[in-house]
């Protein structure tokens, strides 16, 4: 079976963790500092904050941005459950809006309508790895003294006009899962140019102490913190980066190529001004396919191709979200993308001849 997603382990890693287990110092230490620091670099970010996950990274942004009770918060529907989750921790509303057909991302044009005087932020995501619509979201927030919050989960190393994902906003934040590009196993960065945005966040992440003096609690907190076992890792795969996104855009290339011809297949579209990266390489399977989504996938798998589906149902449709008045219809690209979306395998153990292969048996089931 071709995997969906396979993270890229190897000597350098594993040799990284063993130092880490030797040295004492498992917690968090200098490796996640040595980690903070190339991600603020690669982002160009003034802070880079080491997280346990992609979704405490986010909570503790959306504390750091002062969203509480009340507040309104706009983001997409079409995205992970972690994007929308922390902004309900912190009492506040969610209220959605739907995506753009061409890039999956927030549709700016859908944005001005849904503010109101309890708007305090917005969430754009990076989704599959392409930032967001940037400069019309910026227009609306500055408009209307808006915060944004980028989800940058999917899209470490992603570019737009020449600045990286993580820098598109007042904080961004990153995921470090198993799946993603970049892995700690479990993981979580946050980015800003902000010394208050950071502090916050450094407390959140420890029990609400300054990280200079201990026992003393000055907020609330959580021990949100990462560990350098965890880091150590992260640190190898940041050298790696280059590689890793480079054979993902490869395999992009040769998808495009290849299925930009099949009936009833769109391809992925890059916005102008855009470099993807490609967390995941998802096509629409449309009508004129001749064979349903669901078809090809089961295809797929029954010639040990693996596939995946991101996301088969839109927030507001499930029970979470409903309770809160939303509806079928509410959210009608969304609504109709979860039917067509396809992600196909693109992660650095795929080689050139597996995406032919998946392209040929593609083709030849198109016409069946
Ligand atoms: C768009 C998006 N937001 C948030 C998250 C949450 O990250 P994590 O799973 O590391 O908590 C993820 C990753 O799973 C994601 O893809």
């Amino acid at each position: 079976m071709i995997p969906i997603s396979k993270p890229l382990i190897e000597d350098e890693e594993i040799n990284a963790v063993v130092e880490v287990l030797k040295s004492g110092m498992i917690a968090q230490g200098p490796k996640t500092a040595e980690l903070e620091d190339m991600f603020a670099k690669l982002c160009g970010t003034k802070h880079a904050i080491a997280f346990s996950n992609g979704t405490t990274a986010i909570h503790a942004g959306v504390r750091a941005l002062g969203i509480s009770d009340g507040d309104e918060v706009i983001t997409v529907p079409f995205t992970f459950v972690a994007t929308a989750n922390p902004v309900l921790m912190e009492r506040s509303k969610v209220v959605f809006v739907d995506i753009s057909e061409d890039d999956f991302c927030i549709d700016p044009s859908k944005i001005e309508e849904k503010i109101t005087d309890n708007t305090k932020a917005i969430i754009p995501v990076d989704l599959f790895g392409q930032i967001y619509k940037y400069k019309e979201v910026k227009e609306l927030t500055d408009k209307y003294n808006l915060k944004i919050l980028e989800d940058a989960c999917q899209a470490v190393g992603a570019t737009q006009d020449g600045n990286t994902a993580g820098s598109f906003g007042d904080v961004g934040a990153f995921s470090l899962y198993a799946t993603k590009n970049i892995t700690t196993g479990e993981g979580g960065m946050l980015t800003t140019d902000d010394d208050e945005i950071a502090r916050s966040a450094k407390m959140f992440r420890h029990h609400g102490q300054d990280e200079a003096v201990r026992y003393e609690y000055l907020e609330l907190g959580h021990n949100y913190r990462i560990t350098d076992i965890a880091s150590a890792i992260g640190v190898e795969q940041m050298k790696k980066i280059d590689r890793i996104i480079g054979t993902r855009v490869r395999n992009a290339k040769l998808y495009d190529e290849g299925l930009s011809k099949i009936e009833g297949i769109i391809i992925p579209k890059i916005i102008g001004g855009n470099t993807h990266v490609y967390h995941q390489y998802t096509i629409r399977v449309t009508e004129d396919f001749g064979h349903t989504r669901d078809e090809l996938i089961a295809y797929l798998k029954e010639n040990e191709i693996g596939c995946g589906v991101y996301y088969p149902k839109p927030l507001h449709l499930h029970e979470h979200f409903r309770k809160m008045g939303y509806k079928e219809g509410d959210f009608p690209v969304s609504e109709k993308l979860s039917k067509e979306v396809l992600s196909l395998p693109v992660n650095p153990f795929v080689t050139e001849e597996d995406v032919e292969m998946i392209v040929e048996k593609i083709k030849g089931f198109s016409k069946k």
